[in-house]
Formats: C-alpha cells, sequence, structure tokens
C-alpha cells in the first residue's frame, strides 16, 4: 500500500513542480483536482485513456492521477482489438489498464463488451442462432468474469438504438439483431450480471442531447427500451449519455434534456455522461474565442445534467488535448476543423495546461447539489480493496 500512496504523490510531485517550476509557493495554491471537486459532491470523475499513453509514465500519466478518480479504456477492451479468432481473446491488452486502475486505486468503468462497429469478422460469418448466441454470451461471461471485482460498471452493448431503421423497438440493424434476434440485449445483460452480480450494467447511447427531432425521437426510444428491459426484469442498472457536444450546430434545451433524465431516473434508474468532449469546427480559429465556445457548450451541458441527483459518474473523453479522438481525426469528418488547426475539445490544452473547459467542469461540480453519501465516488473506489 504504501509503495502506491508514495508513487501517486510523488506523480503528482512532478506535476506541479511541471506547472510551477521552481516554485513551493505556486504549488501550494494549485487549483483543486476535478475528482476531489466532484467527490465533494458525491461524484466520480474521470477519463478515457489508452494503455500506451500511460505507459510512459510521464506529465500526462502525472495528471491522470492528479485529476481523475476513474478511468475507462478508450479502445482496449473492445472485442475487435482482443480477438482475431473465433473464442480467443488476448486479454493482455486490456490487463494493462487494468492493472494500472488497481495499481493507482482508480476505478474502472469497462467499455465495452458488445459494439455492432468494433465486432470481430470472425463473429461476424459464423451462421445464425445457436453458434453466435454461444460466442456472444462467452464473450460477456469471460470479461465480466475476470475483471469481476475491478471494474464497477459495464457498457454492456454500446450504442444499441437506430430510429432510422423503422422498427418498432428502434433497436439498431447490427450483427446481434441479425444473428441472434432482438433479445440478444437482455441475453448479454443476464450474461453479465450473472457473472459478476456487483457490476453495475449500462446501456450506452449517442445522440440525445440536443434538441432536435432526431434527437428528440432517440430519446423517446431510449426509455422504451429501458422501460421494456425493466418490464422484462433484464438487469440493467444505468443509462450512460455519451455527450459528444457540437459547438455551433444544434441547439441545446436544458429543459427538455433535464426532463428526459428525470423519466430515465423515474424508473429507477442511474445515469452517467460516459463520453463528454466538444467538436470545434464550426468555432474560430482564434484561441481564447474558441476555448469560451467549448467552455459554454461544456458548462450549458454540464448545469441542466448535474440538476439531476440520479447523475453520479461524469467522464471525460480525454483529458487533455493531447490525446484525443477528436484531434486525431477518428472522430466523423464534419468534427474536423476545415482549416487544419488541431481541435481544443478537453479540459486541458496539449501543453496540460488547464483551459476553461477545466473551469468550467470545477464550476459545475462546485454548484451541483450533493448526491447521497456513499452511494457512487465511494463505493466504485473502495471496490478494489473490497473484493480482490
Ligand atoms: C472511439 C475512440 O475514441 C477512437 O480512438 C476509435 O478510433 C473509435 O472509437 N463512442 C464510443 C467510443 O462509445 O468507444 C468511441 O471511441 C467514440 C464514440
Amino acid at each position: 500500500m504504501v509503495p502506491v500512496l508514495t508513487r501517486r504523490s510523488a506523480m503528482a510531485g512532478a506535476l506541479a513542480a511541471l506547472l510551477a517550476p521552481g516554485s513551493r509557493q505556486a504549488a501550494a495554491n494549485a487549483p483543486p483536482a476535478l475528482r476531489d471537486l466532484a467527490a465533494a459532491k458525491g461524484i466520480l470523475y474521470g477519463s478515457c485513456v489508452q494503455g500506451a499513453q500511460l505507459a510512459a509514465e510521464d506529465d500526462f500519466t502525472a495528471l491522470v492521477l492528479r485529476e481523475c478518480a476513474a478511468i475507462v479504456p478508450e479502445n482496449e477492451m473492445k472485442w475487435q482489438w482482443m480477438s482475431h479468432r473465433p473464442d480467443e481473446e488476448d486479454f493482455s491488452i486490456p490487463d494493462r489498464i487494468v492493472d494500472f486502475a488497481t495499481r493507482y486505486r482508480l476505478a474502472l468503468r469497462g467499455h465495452n463488451l458488445l459494439w455492432y462497429w468494433r465486432t470481430p469478422d470472425w463473429f461476424k460469418a459464423l451462421p445464425r442462432g445457436q453458434s453466435a448466441e454461444s460466442a456472444m454470451v462467452r464473450r460477456v461471461t469471460e470479461m465480466c468474469r475476470r475483471y469481476r471485482g475491478r471494474v464497477f460498471c459495464w457498457d454492456v452493448v454500446n450504442e444499441p438504438i437506430d430510429v432510422e431503421t423503422g422498427r418498432a423497438d428502434a433497436l439498431r440493424k447490427t450483427v446481434f439483431l441479425d444473428e441472434i434476434g432482438p433479445d440478444y440485449l437482455d441475453l448479454a445483460h443476464r450474461a453479465a450480471r450473472e457473472a459478476d452480480p456487483a457490476a453495475s450494467l449500462v446501456v450506452n447511447e449517442y445522440g440525445i442531447v440536443y434538441d432536435t427531432p432526431a434527437a428528440e425521437q432517440k430519446r423517446t426510444a431510449v426509455l422504451r427500451l429501458l422501460e421494456r428491459m425493466k418490464r422484462n426484469a433484464t438487469p440493467v442498472d444505468a443509462l450512460g449519455v455519451q455527450a459528444h457536444l457540437d459547438i455551433g450546430g444544434d441547439p441545446f434545451s436544458p429543459p427538455k434534456f433535464r426532463r428526459f433524465l428525470a423519466d430515465v431516473a423515474a424508473l429507477g434508474l442511474d445515469i452517467q455522461i460516459t463520453e463528454l468532449d466538444a467538436t470545434d469546427e464550426r468555432a474560430p480559429a482564434e484561441i481564447a474565442a474558441r476555448d469560451g465556445l467549448v467552455a459554454d457548450a461544456y458548462a450549458r451541458f454540464l448545469d441542466a445534467a448535474l440538476d439531476e441527483p440520479a447523475l453520479g459518474v461524469v467522464v471525460t473523453w480525454g483529458l487533455s488535448d493531447r490525446h484525443s479522438w477528436i484531434v486525431r481525426h477518428e472522430c466523423n469528418a464534419q468534427g474536423w476543423r476545415k482549416d487544419g488547426l488541431p481541435s481544443r475539445p478537453l479540459p486541458f490544452d496539449a501543453a496540460l495546461a488547464r483551459k476553461r473547459a477545466w473551469t468550467a467542469l470545477a464550476a459545475a461540480f462546485r454548484a451541483a447539489p450533493p448526491r447521497p453519501p456513499g452511494k457512487w465516488a465511494a463505493p466504485a473506489l473502495a471496490l478494489h480493496h473490497a473484493r480482490r
């Protein structure tokens, strides 16, 4: 235990020195960490990371340890990353991040068990029916068993809804739907619960934030899905709202979004913000103006979201602009800047200086109503010790 703490404070010390070279006084006056501001209200704050970003144990790693109480593997748990042959998974890929979380006592979100977009080719080639169902259940069961006690929640099926298909249940047309049928979601959730009864099971969805007819339809479809799952006694504990914001795009209606969260909470479910960031392709080049717009988007969104007490987890999809899928142009091309300037989607810039988005997050946590003590932050963090 002692070496862990020593190492964490050594890293934090290194970071303070980096931000305030030669000035002890400045280090002592350093702003609080987001993890502490969130925890003061019973909220768990974290970021996605990649194993390779942590391997160097550099200033970025120190920043993650300073600011985050939770981490999420950005890609390493995705089935396609782990498996290239039928029923063979390379657990060493996620293990590195899981071990990091354990070593530094960070809560760990499991992301994700099934995602149509990152499903191995061999699975897509399986015959319909039984063999596909057993391969899916096996994947879910193995992941949940292996990381039992170290992962506090799982995104079981990522992005299950697509309102464009015209199906009454609005289920996305995926390989799982094709090969197993509309019950695949319930089967996956049951397998997850059986393999790790303590992990929270999350339905994680995008495109449900803005005030557009398509987003409104999708919110309704998500609610109907969650209601059906509850009615069928399918184990489900939370809705994950991805929250990839878009500056200068669609309008945002705080009351409509707020009402949606209340409807989800009324089903007895918790809510997590799972992938907060902001594309800035429509914002001006000038950095102060751009950072101001990104911060405003964070603030407006978070003020509405954090007003809902069932929302206890906030995760940004990265911590610093040094490592972001938007900056790397791995997001949809409509999120890329046309002038070729690097985007600035996250709370810290690429040199790890705080941006106004950081200030917006800090202010939102400070203003948030307190959550029931011990419901979120503390239990997720205690998991590593209690169940290992
Ligand atoms: C993204 C990663 O950030 C990228 O590195 C990768 O190339 C594609 O996936 N919704 C999700 C995340 O649930 O898993 C996605 O992550 C972003 C959109």
